[in-house]
């Protein structure tokens, strides 16, 4: 293809992308309808990772210009795929011919999230933004095209993604403040922000988010944990004095943790620890599909909240059922959800604390209080803790709940 008919191929497909997510309702004003219009998402995803179906597990597929033709390439840029362009935090498209296993470490999330959370900054023209992952630098850009590229600062944790992304955001024509670090702590030198949005997902809020947004601004940003479970997207309106009220805005986005808030490493003699420890063992009406957000969203999330330093391994011996392990190494407990023939559940507990019976406490509550999705609930911020609580009954019936332990 020549340079000019991948020009007009690809302004051509943007177009199509403007009506698909104008269609769906992501896309909902005419500012950012220009800026996809404008921005040409092959320039940040030159290579991705294309899934596919592997005997065990999900395998990683390379997409470079020199394995598809350029045609299905451009195409593919143009889908509402989120493309992932590093696995494993070091492993990039380019480095391997073949299939590979890996976690996705680094993306460029899929166009209709990326624009409905655009959408939902609510800016104006003016506004300073902090962008948390830059990524590829697809969302940046279009930030950048939305506010000028002297209003946007983004973090990227990553020194060899933000480098790509830089090289991209050049290549387009775009100038934001790009910071390579740890978007945890923010960035001062560009501070305060109308808006902060964070395109990688946190455990808490981090303090520097809201000292460094102006009291009236707003942070938007998706809360997760390490059950893997997502609270949608939030938004925080920041009153000042290190304080901010906030809404689960109802979504079931979810997001790759932000580094530093990623899970830790399993202890080492795991599987001799739980051999040794015999434990308590128990009935149990509640099992570990619980833990599933696709059976029920916020059921999934309170648990974590009811467990926020355990982490899930599920492990079969030989021929044995699949028996699901809560452990969280920080104590030394761990719970062990045991299936029964008769589809009931056992569960055997070791450690300091019941990990089992805070999850089984908080779900019964939360229960008999008619189960409430999460957007009943709203998020309070002060500077010494940060809690979750239904709206409209106080304290009760489910009380506060700690997104920090
Ligand atoms: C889903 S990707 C970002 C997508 C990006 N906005 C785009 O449009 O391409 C998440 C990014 O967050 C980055 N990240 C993770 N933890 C971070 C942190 N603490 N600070 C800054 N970036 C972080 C990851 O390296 C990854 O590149």
């Amino acid at each position: 293809m020549s340079a000019a008919d991948s020009r007009g191929r690809s302004v051509h497909l943007r177009r199509h992308l403007v009506d698909a997510l104008t269609e769906t309702g992501d896309l909902r004003t005419r500012p950012w309808r220009d800026a996809i219009q404008a921005v040409p998402r092959e320039v940040f995803i030159p290579t991705f990772f294309r899934p596919v179906d592997g005997p065990a597990e999900t395998l990683w597929m390379p997409v470079t210009a020199d394995l598809i033709d350029e045609s299905e390439w451009l195409e593919l840029a143009y889908q509402d795929e989120t493309w992932v362009t590093q696995l494993d935090g070091q492993l990039d498209p380019k480095q391997t011919e073949r299939p590979v296993t890996g976690v996705p470490t680094s993306s460029s999330t899929m166009p209709g999230l990326v624009v409905r959370m655009l959408e939902e900054l609510r800016v104006e023209d003016g506004a300073k933004v902090l962008e948390i992952g830059t990524g590829t630098g697809y969302s940046t850009a279009l930030l950048s095209e939305r506010l000028g590229g002297e209003f946007v600062t983004s973090i990227e944790y990553d020194s060899a993604v933000a480098r790509r992304a830089a090289l991209a955001l050049g290549t387009a024509g775009y100038t934001p403040n790009l910071v390579v670090g740890d978007g945890l702590d923010g960035h001062p030198a560009t501070a305060l922000f109308d808006r902060v949005i964070a395109t990688c997902s946190v455990r808490h809020v981090p303090a520097a988010w809201i000292e460094q947004t102006r009291p009236g601004g707003s942070i938007l940003t998706t809360l997760t944990g390490w059950l893997d479970a997502s609270a949608g997207l939030v938004r925080l309106e920041v009153t000042g004095q290190g304080r901010a009220k906030g809404t689960f805005l109802g979504t079931t986005d979810s997001f790759m943790p932000a580094r530093p808030h990623d899970r830790p490493a399993l202890p080492d003699d795991l599987f001799d620890w739980l051999g040794e420890t015999s434990g308590k063992e128990r009935a149990t009406a509640i099992g570990p599909e619980v833990l599933e957000q696709t059976v029920d969203w916020t059921a999934a999330y309170l648990a974590q909240l009811a467990v926020p330093g355990a982490q899930p391994i599920g492990i079969s011996e030989g021929d044995g059922p699949m028996i699901t392990y809560l452990i969280d190494g920080g104590r030394q407990a761990f719970a062990a959800l045991i299936p029964q023939s008769d589809r009931s559940w056992r569960v055997r507990t070791a450690g300091p604390v019941d990990l089992w019976a805070r999850v089984e406490r908080i779900l019964e509550t939360w229960r008999a209080a008619g189960q409430p999705s999460l957007d009943s609930f709203h998020i309070d911020i002060r500077p010494d803790v940060q809690t979750i609580s239904l709206t409209g009954v106080g304290d009760r019936p489910l009380g506060s709940l700690p997104l920090r332990t």
